[in-house]
């Protein structure tokens, strides 16, 4: 039956949830039967001249005590079931989320980024999600759970999955127009799988650190770039960056129209402050790279824009 304190986040909510539904179905089938008996039982017809009744003190306890005991069970297992969700296990792996408009990234302990978080299988998963810029909600519905990832706060979510597989993964708060677009997945891979896919990840980042910087494509991806901007010509809710280098923009810049030349001034500052001049026809929404990306970066990401011709 209820396994308040430990176990799995899906066994516990779901018990939570079952105790909640059975008392509240057994109640609604109760009072709808009482309902029905009594206005048959004690319709006018039978009872011209209804009676005056006084209260009843038994029955006044009686219908104080059973529901004041079955809310404070509902409180109780409810209460365990969340302390033991938000108490994480020792030795639990761990895992940075990153949210931001509208991506997720996953950071590891090695190192290693992804857009879609592994994880092996019947361990505990310690996640530690942030937010770059607004309030994203992180769901995995088949795990049972779902935590708010504040900007300027890391809060932590832990789960565990019992079986390999594929589930999804998605943004619950409303974050923006591409709110919807927020998805991807969490890969649960055997022990033995995970292991060899960590450990090879990590050491391709040490190859790929000594040749120095993330190349332009990657980069692309782990800034999420890529959400709003295409590669090749397509519009998004941002301007392609295909030809971008060289061409000739009409931009807001305080609420008034100019042009300007995609040039690499105009491709920095639209990187460190994305809403100042904004190509007309878009949202101003981009979120600033400011604090997000190193110099280096930001000077690769403008290399890579100019070979996107
Ligand atoms: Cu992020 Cu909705």
């Amino acid at each position: 039956m209820i396994r308040g304190v430990t176990g799995l986040s899906n066994e516990i909510v779901e018990n939570v949830f079952l105790f909640i539904a059975a008392i509240s179905v057994s109640i609604l089938v109760l009072i709808t039967f009482l309902m029905i008996y009594f206005s048959i039982r004690y319709r006018r017809k039978r009872n011209p001249q209804p009676e005056d009744i006084r209260g009843n003190l038994w029955l006044e306890i009686l219908w104080t005590v059973i529901p004041t005991l079955l809310v404070l069970a509902m409180f109780y297992y409810g209460w365990t079931g969340f302390r033991s969700l938000k108490k994480i296990p020792e030795g639990a792996f761990k895992v940075k989320v990153a949210a931001r408009q509208w991506s997720w990234l996953f950071e590891y302990e090695n190192g290693v980024k992804t857009e879609e978080l592994m994880v092996p299988v019947g361990k505990p998963i310690h996640l530690l999600l942030t937010s770059q810029d607004v309030i994203h909600s992180f769901y995995i519905p088949a795990f049972r759970v779902k935590q708010d990832a504040v900007p300027g706060m890391v809060t932590p979510l832990w789960f565990k999955a019992k079986e390999v597989g594929t589930y999804d993964v998605l943004c619950a708060e409303y974050c923006g127009q591409q709110h919807a677009y927020m998805l991807t997945k969490v890969k649960v891979l055997s022990e033995e799988e995970f292991n060899q896919w960590y450990e090879g990840k990590g050491k391709g980042l040490q190859i790929e650190k000594s040749r120095g910087l993330p190349r332009g494509p990657q980069l692309l991806q782990e800034k999420g770039c890529v959400v709003c901007h295409s590669l090749d010509g397509t519009t998004r809710i941002g301007p392609t960056l295909k030809g971008l280098f060289g061409k000739t923009v009409i931009v807001l810049t305080d609420g008034k129209e100019r042009k300007m030349q995609a040039d690499d001034a105009y491709l920095k500052k639209s990187l460190v402050e994305p809403n100042g001049d904004v190509v007309t026809g878009f949202p101003p929404i981009m979120p600033s790279q400011k604090g997000l990306s190193t110099e280096e970066e930001i000077n690769e990401l403008i290399r890579y824009m100019k070979e996107l011709k």
